[in-house]
């Protein structure tokens, strides 16, 4: 897929996700560059009169979520979230998925067991049938951040620390991220329990299917898929020109 296709997928996901939102409600708004097509909606809707506000769940959202408009609160200024949206890094067909890429997964995943509805974005690239090939990250403490690593190569996997222009990358918590591969026959819902066991991870990107439907960006348009199983109420009418599938 071409990068303008992909980028005209994500954009036709988050612009489908954004007729989910309503006025007065309390967002949390993810991290990454399908996120960045999202919160640009989420700022067109503020002018067109839809107020809301928002916990974000990285300064690059917060600073972009500023730019347009949106108003942004701490968790503590708030009691609960409406509606969480994000983005994913892949997803299998009962929305296990991996998120992290962007370093976000800490914050990203306290938002969305916040949340009263979750909501996943993408375009089709990140559909998978089985979760493996984006490696798994870890957030770890800084502290004894290469036991962690140790620890999990015990366990069988392969962990890479995360670098940025040949520095150590630091998340938004001041934490580092481990990329973790491992050997065929681990699964990562093996793994990733036993990952969040070591004292220095405090979270890894593995998430449980919190949300209750995906949006994916095709070449025809938006397709969204229902999670059955965290079916929640859908605000007031359907969104246009998008196809419910149900599994
Ligand atoms: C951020 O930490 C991630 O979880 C992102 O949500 C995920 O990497 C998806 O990012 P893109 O939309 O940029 O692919």
């Amino acid at each position: 897929m071409s990068k303008n296709a992909r980028e005209k997928q994500k954009q036709m996901a988050a612009k489908a996700a954004a007729s989910y939102i309503r006025d007065k409600m309390t967002l949390g708004i993810g991290t990454g560059s399908t996120v960045y097509y999202l919160i640009k909606e989420i700022g067109a809707l503020g002018t067109a009169g839809i107020n809301v506000r928002a916990v974000v769940t990285s300064e690059s959202s917060r600073e972009l979520a500023i730019s347009c408009g949106i108003p942004v609160c701490l968790p503590e200024e708030v009691d609960h979230i409406d509606l969480a949206i994000d983005g994913v890094d892949e997803i299998d067909s009962s929305f296990y998925a991996v998120k992290g890429g962007g370093g976000a997964l800490l914050r990203e995943k306290i938002v969305a067991y916040k949340a009263d509805d979750v909501i996943w974005i993408m375009d089709e690239s990140k559909l998978v049938e089985r979760l493996g090939r984006f490696p798994l990250p870890a957030e770890v403490l800084p502290f004894a951040y290469t036991w962690a690593a140790e620890r999990i190569e015990e366990l069988g996997g392969k962990a890479r620390l995360r670098e940025r222009n040949g520095k150590i990358y630091g998340t938004d918590n001041g934490n580092y991220i481990l990329d973790v591969t491992f050997s065929p026959g681990i699964t990562y819902h093996m793994a990733a329990d036993k990952i969040r066991q070591i004292p220095e991870v405090l979270e890894t990107g593995y998430f449980n299917p919190v949300c209750s439907r995906i949006i994916v960006g095709t070449e025809w348009g938006a397709k969204e898929i229902v999670n059955q199983r965290q079916s929640r109420k859908r605000p007031e009418t359907e969104a246009d020109g998008t196809d419910d599938v149900e599994v």
